[in-house]
């Protein structure tokens, strides 16, 4: 459910000449990192990323900028708004998420634990509600 949802604090190298943050795999992160993919240049009022998975995990960081994190378990909505580059938001498989309100210039990394693979998708939110629903 929703409570599998949680913020990861990712360290922070606070220094005069600019901060550094990272994440390492085993250290930061539930599952092993395979693929990395960045959103930009979003024009304002877009939505990003409505689906679920079968069974990629990842891991969604706002590198530059904020936007909000919608997620859905199949029977609530709960919002995540990232405005800052060293937390993240871990979205395990089987919940819903979409992006919004992006700002301008906003950067969304996400880090995975699969390969691309289309087949993994899940687009239909009516096919997940049920899917969660009938569990
Ligand atoms: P899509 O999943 O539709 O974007 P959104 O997250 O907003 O739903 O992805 C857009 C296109 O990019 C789609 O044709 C698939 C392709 N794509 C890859 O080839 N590799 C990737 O790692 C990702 C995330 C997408």
């Amino acid at each position: 459910g929703i409570d599998k949802i949680e913020i990861i604090q990712l360290p922070k190298i606070l220094d005069e000449r600019g901060n550094l943050s990272f994440l390492e795999e085993g250290n930061q992160l539930p599952f092993d990192i395979k693929r990395t993919y960045w959103i930009y240049d979003v024009p304002g009022g877009e939505i990003r990323g409505g689906h679920s998975y079968h069974r990629n995990k990842e891991l969604i960081i706002a590198l530059s900028g904020s936007f909000d994190v919608v997620i859905n378990d199949g029977n609530e909505d709960k919002t995540f708004s990232l405005n800052r580059s060293y937390y993240g938001i871990y979205v395990p498989n089987g919940i819903w998420r979409h992006m919004e309100n992006f700002s301008t210039n906003s950067v969304a990394l996400i880090v995975s634990s699969t390969d691309y693979d289309e087949t993994d998708y899940e687009r239909d939110f009516d096919k997940f509600k049920l899917s969660k629903n009938n569990a």
